[in-house]
């Protein structure tokens, strides 16, 4: 067993070693064809637990709960709005009550650190929880002037709920990105299947089992483990309404060619290489700063971050120099170390590539400022954190998303030239700017394009704000008060005053 870690709780020692199972309709079931699947440890590459691995027959059941939670008359559907908002604020607090076990399930199973998840990813769930069940009684329509000769009309809409919606997300955020995909869906009154990443499905689990503590009626969230097969039966269920995923864009693309069978709605939240600006007038202590935060921050896996920077030629070496020195500060080691500054990166698969990215470069000529090519230790899937120079716009580690802590440096002359650059890309996530002069930076924070700029800022974030993709970055937006649009339909009642 990896349980022999001294520092886990009781609570997190109990979770393992109960069966993980699949939450269809309110009980836990096993997979009907018994499969299960491992997930491992990162920092020491051990089993953690063996979990239900649901396939399309699962599916199948899944949806016929999440529809007849989602019937009217349900109690789902006859659930105030006041009650479902209560509903959602005591499960923001629950989570809040157990934030240090889910804290130590998420460096479990993801390798980030436990103090970066409980202030981070399991503080943001909660707040996710309460910001939304203040919308969930203020989801309003309009009334609708008509003109009509003669005739007297009193119109207006409604929002109502899209139906079962499909959230498939990935693991670099694990609980986080569930209740991207839950929070606003059942707000909005949908029922909900949620299909967490293979790598690491455990939060997603517990998270379950809250939900029901907390009194969610059966079949309102659905929870099914699994891999890509998993996610594909989903995408394609006639029974499914709207799929709403985060991952790759090459899975981004499969999802919008097969929703195509019965038109269900989909947004995509997807890859990034988001450009980061610094220019001469920039203040570049605080720049440096931004840009190691914006290129490494959760082991470099995640979306928007920084990962070209692009400094203008009299900076140029100050700021390597510098992000060089702090990356080269940065103490590798398992999340659950207090000395550790990152942790391991989520899979053998990801270190495999990672490390290929880097390798690459070098045998194209690229200078490493900080970093290397080798895995760091011999067990666990670790990466020092690198940055890259003497690299141009066609090599692989400028023009991919990497997903680990690898940050380019290229060096700018002007203005048109930098945003040039910058938009050169298939991706349109994130992007940032740093220049002390007020028009400079609006101004090229404006031309960028991206769904995201950060000005004199990097990783600056609210629930309240939306998000998403320019390009091939996604479809739709989430969170903030946008973020309930994707999931309702817009209702137009029209009715004739006799
Ligand atoms: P992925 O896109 O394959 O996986 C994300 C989720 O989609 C997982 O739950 C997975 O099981 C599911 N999935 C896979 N194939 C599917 C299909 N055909 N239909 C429906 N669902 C499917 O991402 P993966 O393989 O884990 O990572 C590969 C690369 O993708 C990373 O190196 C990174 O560059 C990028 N990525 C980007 C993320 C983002 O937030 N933008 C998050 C995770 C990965
Ligand atoms: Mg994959």
């Amino acid at each position: 067993m990896p349980n022999e870690n001294s520092a886990l709780l009781p609570a997190v020692r109990s979770f393992l070693s109960a069966p993980k199972q699949l939450l269809i309709g309110g009980e836990w079931v096993d997979a009907k064809d018994g499969r299960t699947f491992a997930t491992v440890n990162p920092s020491t590459e051990e089993v953690l637990v063996e979990v239900a691995y649901a396939s399309a027959v699962d599916v199948d059941r899944a949806v016929v709960a999440a529809r007849t939670a989602f019937e009217s008359g349900s109690p789902w559907s006859r659930m105030t709005p006041r009650d479902r908002s209560h509903l959602l604020w005591r499960i923001g607090d629950l989570i809040d009550a157990h934030a240090d076990e889910f804290a130590q399930l998420e460096a479990l199973d993801n390798g980030k650190r436990v103090e970066a998840a409980r202030d981070g990813d399991v503080a943001t769930s909660a707040e996710l929880f309460r910001y939304f069940a203040g919308w969930a009684t203020k989801m309003e329509g309009t009334s609708i002037p008509m003109s009509v000769p003669g005739r007297e009309f009193h119109a207006y809409t409604r929002r109502e709920p899209v139906g079962v919606v499909a959230g498939i997300v990935p693991w670099n955020f694990p609980l986080l990105m569930a209740c991207f995909k839950i929070v606003p869906a059942i707000t909005a009154g949908n029922t909900v299947i949620l299909k967490p990443a293979e790598q690491t499905p455990l939060t997603a689990l517990r998270l379950g089992e809250l939900l029901l503590e907390a009194g969610l009626p059966a079949g309102v969230v659905n929870i099914l483990p699994g891999f890509g097969d998993t996610g594909a039966a989903l995408v394609d269920h006639p029974g499914v309404d709207k799929v709403a995923f985060t991952g790759s864009t090459e899975v981004g693309k499969k999802i919008a060619a097969a929703a195509s069978g019965n038109l269900k709605k989909v947004s995509l939240e997807l890859g990034g290489k988001a450009p980061n600006i610094i220019f001469n007038d920039a203040d570049i202590d605080a720049a440096v700063a931004g840009a190691v935060l914006g290129g490494y921050f959760n082991e470099g896996q995640c979306c928007v971050n920084g990962s070209r920077l692009y400094v203008q030629r009299g900076v140029f070496d100050r700021v390597v120099e510098g992000v060089a020195a702090a990356a080269r500060a940065i103490k590798v080691g398992d999340g659950f170390d207090p000395a550790s500054h990152m942790g391991p990166l989520v899979s053998k698969e990801q270190h495999e590539k990672v490390l290929g990215y880097i390798r690459g470069a070098v045998a194209e000529g690229a200078v490493l400022n900080a970093g290397s090519a080798d895995a760091v230790g011999d067990r666990g899937f670790f990466v020092a954190p690198t940055l890259i120079t003497s690299v141009n716009e066609r090599m692989a580690v400028q023009t991919d998303e990497i997903f680990g802590p690898v940050v380019t440096a290229i060096p700018f002359d002007t203005e048109d030239e930098v945003v040039a650059a910058a938009n050169n890309t298939v991706y349109g996530l994130a992007a940032g700017v740093w220049s002390q002069n007020i028009g400079t930076a609006h101004r090229v924070g404006a031309r960028l394009r991206a769904g995201t700029v950060w000005l004199n800022t990097w990783h600056a974030d609210d629930v309240t704000l939306p998000r998403g993709g320019f390009k091939q970055s996604g479809w739709g937006r989430e969170l903030g008060s946008f973020g309930l649009d994707d999931y309702t339909e817009l209702k137009t009642v029209i009715a004739e005053l006799r």
